[in-house]
């Protein structure tokens, strides 16, 4: 008897053949996240939920879909899960860490390339029309290179980043909530405290998971320690941040520009402030948005459900203790 599978989203690549070869597979078919009504209607009687971070799993979902024993994340960032809840519920999440890596750093690059040289600016200057001759004052904006970086997180994408920006000569500095000596020298990036971090960098790019400490880290106090001169650029998750605060920093002149992939509300309001202001480059959340990466997040994302449905322990599991009742 095959186990039965809800789907939230069609998946890129071969892994939903894969998948539907293997269960039942019900898949939601918009391109939008299925309604609560409709994804407890679909869980009905099934074991496994393959999601995406647009979903929220959380204590009332699990206790209406007790059949689900699996809940695989198609993403590495699991913050739309109340793990506790599905541990309390004996159930395994999973995720995707691992394959975005590099594709995630090489997004957050650009956004610091693209804020500091104001290319989204300058693209749509040259569009307008208003480009009359080469000029010393036109579009100016920082230099990259030999600059300091600032990263905050220091897991697998932010030592991605640190080994993009040695390409470019910039000083590094982290902060977490721990200290990494292998990383530091290898890749010579320098701990300090997150107000020296903030008041030295000239541009600082948050990889941090999204926790309770962690919501909310960079506000008013923060900004308020930040160079005029300085970027902000944020791929992990919105809500690290007070967007007011950021949209008043940035519109008063207290920091130079922003480069932003994830806002606390998704899809963001096009009404939104901080979509009012020239110095930020906003992009819809698509960091580890190519065709190999995501074609890989789904394979995996399949793997570790499979694996799980099927008894064996998934390559990347978030609550590993439900594998194991009692430790
Ligand atoms: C993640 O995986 O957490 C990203 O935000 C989407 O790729």
């Amino acid at each position: 008897m095959k186990a039965r599978v809800y789907l939230t989203r069609h998946l890129p690549g071969e892994a939903q053949s894969r998948l539907k070869a293997r269960v039942q597979l019900t898949v939601w078919p918009a391109a939008t996240p299925p309604p609560r009504e409709e994804l407890v209607r679909g869980l009905a009687g099934a074991e496994g939920l393959l999601c995406l971070l647009t979903d929220t799993v959380d204590e009332a979902l699990l206790d209406a879909c007790p059949s689900v024993r699996v809940v695989s994340v198609c993403a590495a960032g699991y913050n739309n899960v109340d793990v506790a809840a599905a541990t309390r519920h004996g159930v395994l999440v999973t995720h995707t860490p691992g394959v975005l890596t590099e594709t995630t750093a090489d997004l957050a690059f650009g956004l610091i390339l693209a804020a500091a040289r104001r290319l989204v600016e300058a693209d749509r200057f040259t569009r307008s029309g208003k480009w009359e001759a080469w000029d010393p004052g036109l579009l100016l904006g920082h230099d990259v290179h030999g600059s300091c970086l600032g990263l905050i997180g220091l897991g697998r994408i932010g030592r991605a980043v640190a080994r993009r920006a040695r390409g470019f000569s910039m000083e590094l500095l982290y902060h977490g909530p721990r200290r990494h000596p292998e990383a530091e020298e290898e890749l010579g990036v320098c701990y300090v405290s997150l107000p020296e971090l903030l008041v030295r960098s000239d541009f600082v790019s948050l990889h941090a998971p999204l926790t309770a400490a962690t919501r909310g880290m960079i506000g008013r106090a923060e900004l308020g320690l930040m160079r005029p001169t300085a970027f902000l650029i944020n791929t992990s998750r919105g809500e690290l941040v007070d967007e007011q605060a950021l949209y008043e920093a940035l519109a008063e002149g207290r920091i130079a520009g922003a480069g932003l992939d994830v806002y606390a509300r998704e899809p963001v309001d096009p009404g939104h402030p901080l979509l009012t202001l020239a110095n930020v480059v906003a992009l819809p959340h698509i960091g580890s948005a190519t065709l190999a990466t995501r074609a890989r997040m789904a394979e995996l994302a399949v793997d570790n459900l499979l694996e799980a449905l099927e008894g064996r322990r998934p390559p990347h599991p978030v609550n590993p203790e439900v594998l194991t009742p009692g430790g």
